[in-house]
């Protein structure tokens, strides 16, 4: 079916307390593996799963605004899959209109590196310019910090290479101050909304963008403290790296602090209605296509490492999609 406009998927899923998974494409493989583990889920669930496709500007740039466009409008018109198509954090207003010239049905518009007045004023220009064409705006309040912010590559690497909960101790220590600075205010939250206009709200609650694996937790009491300012479908933002479940968390060997939670928790209690995903799927596919070069080094066509790449990003999609429709413990 043609794309469907995001606030179509977020409205009810804010009624129903679930959540619609919103996962990152970069290529024709991506693209693919969303649909098909939609349409997977579906079946095994004997109820419809909804799909959030985003394409970052970086994204965009990588293979063309109308071709990034064209591949998700494609693949959606061969699919009962509801699909919504999302600007995942542009940060310029040109941006926007590219995104609205080749058809997304969906803008978030990123503006926490500005002054708050700032992102309220170029937020608000932004929702003029959707709202004209029936495009619903996402907007980031507080800002949601990258990995990177605080580890260089090789400590990354290093981190990577350790135990989750050693990993979380030295993350905690190292950023864990910061994160909670950067998070979202609930005081701030109904003038932020009212101010630009906004359909959904991206707010910092202690997620950190880019996290290998998911170990980390996210602060619970705030998202909490938040949802109750506003009904307004909030986003998760940063969620490869949030831990799935309490009990992910205790198989990990991760002790959730006071006021602490997961993704689960997220969903449940804390009105999180779109999931944005997108690391743990990059590392998906690149494990996939490594995986399946290393088994058969010497083969030449190399459709057969990109179907590995694009089954593993799928079977990794199907988890969370059972987890955003509530049928994981
Ligand atoms: O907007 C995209 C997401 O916040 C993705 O974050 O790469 O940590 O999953 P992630
Ligand atoms: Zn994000």
């Amino acid at each position: 079916m043609p794309l469907v406009n995001e606030k179509d998927l977020l409205l009810p899923a804010l009624e129903e307390g679930r959540a619609v998974g919103a996962f990152n494409a970069n290529n024709m493989e991506m693209v693919q593996a969303f649909i098909w583990a939609a349409e997977e889920v579906s079946k095994e669930l004997g109820e419809p799963v909804d799909l959030i496709i985003q394409v970052s500007p970086g994204a965009a740039k990588y293979a063309g605004w109308s071709m990034a466009a064209g591949m998700v409008k494609i693949a959606a018109s061969e699919t009962d899959i509801r699909v919504a198509l999302n600007l995942d954090h542009a940060t310029e207003i040109d941006q926007v209109k590219k995104a609205l010239e080749a058809g997304f049905t969906a803008v978030l518009f990123d503006g926490s590196s500005l002054p708050f007045e700032e992102n309220i004023r170029l937020t608000r220009q932004v929702v003029e310019m959707c709202h004209s064409r029936g495009v619903p705006v996402e907007a980031e309040l507080g800002k949601i910090p990258r990995i990177e912010d605080y580890f260089s590559q090789s400590e990354i690497a290093y981190l990577r290479s350790l135990p989750a909960a050693e990993a979380v101790r030295i993350i905690r220590e190292r950023a864990g101050k910061s994160v909670e600075e950067l998070m979202a205010k609930p005081e701030d939250v109904e003038y932020f909304v009212k101010k630009t206009g906004c359909d959904f709200l991206a707010a910092a609650f202690g997620s950190i963008h880019g996290i290998w694996d998911d170990i980390w937790p996210i602060r619970l009491d705030r998202l909490i403290a938040i949802q109750e300012r506003m009904r307004i479908p909030l986003v998760s933002h940063g969620s490869s790296g949030i831990l799935m479940t309490p009990k992910d968390a205790e198989r990990k060997g991760i002790k959730l602090l006071k006021g602490e939670g997961t993704l689960l928790d997220a969903i449940k209690t804390g009105g999180v209605t779109k999931v944005n995903v997108a690391t743990a799927l990059s590392i998906a596919f690149i494990d996939g296509f490594i995986e399946a070069w290393r088994a058969n080094p010497s083969e030449k066509d190399f459709r057969k490492f990109g179907s590995a790449a694009r089954d593993r990003v799928k079977e990794k999609v199907k988890e969370y999609m059972r987890l955003f429709a509530g049928k994981v413990e």
